[in-house]
């Protein structure tokens, strides 16, 4: 198992009490942990797919949270976009509960790489 594929700590199980969220920094990324009135923890990307704001400060209800931009609507559970403005998911993390903390795998983020190949069809010369 790689470092990748790991559980790492994020922060002690009383940084994210019921019914609130929090954002931790890890690995270059910016991560939205969510925990439900139920206890339920979720961990997604903190930017949202519509406009790459930040998503903190939405509102979750039911597993759903909602973008304080624009509304955007996301399943937690799974990162699937509920409304038309974003068709991209949500990036979202693997997280749990050991003895006391939340700890969570966060691979690193994927640098864009530049393929070859021009424009795509009907944007180049013709
Ligand atoms: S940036 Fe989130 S809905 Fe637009």
């Amino acid at each position: 198992m790689t470092e990748e594929n790991t559980y790492q700590l994020l922060c002690d199980s009383s940084e994210v009490e019921e019914s609130s969220e929090a954002t931790f920094e890890i690995k270059g990324r910016s991560i939205l942990v969510i925990r439900s009135d139920q206890g339920e923890l979720f961990a997604v990307e903190n930017k949202c797919p519509h406009a790459n704001e930040q998503l903190s400060g939405g509102r979750f209800r039911g597993g759903y949270y909602a973008c304080p931009h624009h509304g955007a609507r996301y399943e937690l559970s799974t990162g699937k976009s509920m409304t038309n403005l974003s068709t991209k998911p949500l990036i979202c993390f693997d997280v749990r509960e050991n003895g006391g903390k939340i700890e969570i795998i966060v691979p690193k983020k994927e640098k864009k790489k530049f393929v070859p190949g021009g424009a795509p069809p009907g944007f180049g010369p013709m």
